[in-house]
């Protein structure tokens, strides 16, 4: 069996910097067509000028593939509408994450709430530029992105033409959240998509699934399949691949995120075949994002077939998920 995929596209990436920039980002410019680029660098991506450096060196270490890296900022209720007039040509969305929720986020907002935003939500709406928000409080970890739900609606209710993308969602109420607001939209990650919180540590410990929002309960990981599987026209996939060298990871202390880039086509592919919807496939990954973001891909041809291939052990310094594992799928050719 085969499946044509036309530019996919990865609506939650980490490209990080430097040589791990050129370990991860060829994985992903190889086989999807555009990425949007988290903005969590140390220091973060603040300005104009830090933003435009960041997308050169991602088009060094990307050359030669057809990939365009879709720039986002990193929120700061200090952006008003002249900074974000300037910045608009050259971003594709503004990323907030609340201080201190995850790596690199200490620098993020403190209280999130309609009133304080206010200045920057205005002129993001009146630009149209969307908010990719990561919405998790601080509270028990099982519980804070449920506790997130009605932030997302308060500022949903409070800004309804700003366009919201709640970021890798992993619960049944973010799911139901979606279809209670006209500008609520969601990406889902493949990592979300197959582990609980049972493969992560229901028995030996397994660092390589650790992440933020953490994996979650059946009934989560159900809620979000059915929507993946159905494309429901609010979601899109973004893998929220995020590398980190392998002695981060296998440590005391352990760094958040898991490494997708190079298994997320076929494994997409596998999951969605499993289910007989192939056919959906390119909904998620592709044609709801352009539609959300207003936005047409470099034409970009991907052929998956049902070969099965074993993932590497390793990418360089980081390690994949299903590192060393056979999967029933892989990427017969990209054009
Ligand atoms: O697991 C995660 N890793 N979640 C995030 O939100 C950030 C990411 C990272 O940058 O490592
Ligand atoms: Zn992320």
């Amino acid at each position: 069996m085969q499946l044509a995929l036309n530019s996919p596209l990865d609506m939650h990436l980490h490209l990080r910097d430097e040589a791990m920039l050129n370990i991860v980002a060829p994985l992903s410019a190889k086989s999807f067509a555009a990425a949007i680029i988290m903005p969590n660098l140390v220091p973060p991506i603040t300005t104009i000028a830090a933003l435009k450096a960041y997308k050169e060196r991602i088009m060094i270490a990307t050359k030669g593939e057809k990939f365009t890296p879709l720039m986002t900022l990193f929120f700061q209720d200090s952006y008003d509408y002249d900074f974000l007039k300037e910045a608009k040509e050259y971003i594709s969305a503004i990323k907030l994450y609340p201080a201190g929720i995850t790596t690199n986020s200490e620098g993020g907002v403190s209280g999130i709430d309609s009133e304080s935003l206010k200045m920057t939500l205005d002129a993001m709406s009146e630009l149209k530029i969307p908010l990719l928000i990561h919405g998790e409080t601080n509270g028990f970890v099982m519980d804070r992105e449920k506790e997130f739900v009605p932030v997302y609606e308060e500022l949903a209710k409070n800004f309804p033409n700003l366009t919201i993308v709640m970021e890798h969602i992993t619960t049944k109420d973010s799911v139901e959240a979606l279809d209670r607001h006209k500008n609520l939209y969601a990406t889902i990650t493949l990592h979300h998509l197959l582990i609980t919180l049972d493969d992560v540590a229901g028995g030996m410990l397994e660092p390589h699934l650790f992440c933020k929002p953490i994996a979650k309960r059946p009934e989560d990981r159900e809620a979000l399949l059915k929507v993946a599987l159905e494309a429901h026209p609010k979601v899109m996939f973004g893998s929220d691949s995020a590398p980190h060298p392998q002695h981060a990871k296998e440590s005391c202390g352990c760094a958040a995120g898991v490494f997708t880039a190079p298994i997320a086509l076929p494994v997409l592919a596998e999951l969605f075949a499993h289910h007989d919807k192939l056919d959906n496939l390119q909904a998620f990954v592709s044609d709801n994002a352009q539609r959300i973001y207003d936005f047409r891909p470099e034409k970009k041809e991907v052929i998956l077939e049902d070969a099965p291939s074993t993932v590497p052990a390793i990418y360089d310094t980081v390690v994949p998920m299903y590192a060393g594992k056979e999967i029933g799928w892989s990427i017969k050719s990209v054009s």
